[in-house]
């Protein structure tokens, strides 16, 4: 696709290292800082406007995804930016709203998480969950639900999975990339 997807927004460009992949069809307004080999699938809505986005690097996120921010105001000087993290894997059409997510985390498909939600590395959150204001999500576990609860313990297996679904993700992009 020959649009660009990168918007500038009061000076605010995305920063994007060129081992990122973009789709053609998503937007990224503002100011939003991705790490290498990150990748930003179809349909993908970014706003770094009145605040900003960090994205880290290898981390995925996946069509028709919803990314934004709260302001800065007096009661709350910092607002709530959204930080995610590395080796992260946000699946189809989740919705992140100025929370932080940790390393090694996979965000199932269809989940919303709202401001100030803090998700600590390596913890699974099951498709369709939603995860209230300021919830915090303590790491190596499954939450399911909503609103979002404990489940149990992530299994060895689910552990190792989390990083190998970023680098999966990682190849796929370099594939797209090669088709540009
Ligand atoms: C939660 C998940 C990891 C499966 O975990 P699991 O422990 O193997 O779960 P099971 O399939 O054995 O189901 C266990 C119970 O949880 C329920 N359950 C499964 N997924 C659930 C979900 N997302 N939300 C709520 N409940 C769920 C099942 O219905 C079952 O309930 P029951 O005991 O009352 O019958 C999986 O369903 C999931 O949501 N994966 C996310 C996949 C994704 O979105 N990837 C990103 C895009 S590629």
């Amino acid at each position: 696709m020959s649009s660009n997807p990168l918007r500038p927004y009061k000076g605010n460009t995305p920063e994007i290292p060129a081992s990122v992949y973009v789709d053609g069809s998503s937007v990224l307004i503002g100011a939003i800082t991705l790490g290498e080999d990150a990748s930003i699938w179809p349909l993908v809505a970014a706003r770094g406007d009145v605040n900003n986005i960090t994205i880290g690097a290898r981390t995925n996120i996946q069509d028709g995804t919803v990314l934004h921010v709260s302001r800065k105001t007096i009661e709350n000087p910092q607002g709530h930016p959204l930080i995610i993290g590395e080796d992260v894997t946000i699946g189809h059409k989740a919705m992140l709203h100025g929370c932080r997510v940790g390393n090694r985390v996979l965000v199932g498909m269809g989940v919303i998480i709202l401001d100030g939600a803090v998700i600590e590395d390596d913890v699974i959150i099951g498709a369709g969950s939603l995860v209230p204001p300021g919830k915090h999500l303590e790491s190596g576990y499954l939450y399911l639900g909503s609103p979002i609860k404990k489940a149990r313990p992530l299994s060895d297996k689910e552990r190792a999975f989390l990083p190998t679904s970023a680098d999966n993700y990682v190849r796929l992009k370099n594939e797209y990339l090669a088709e540009l």
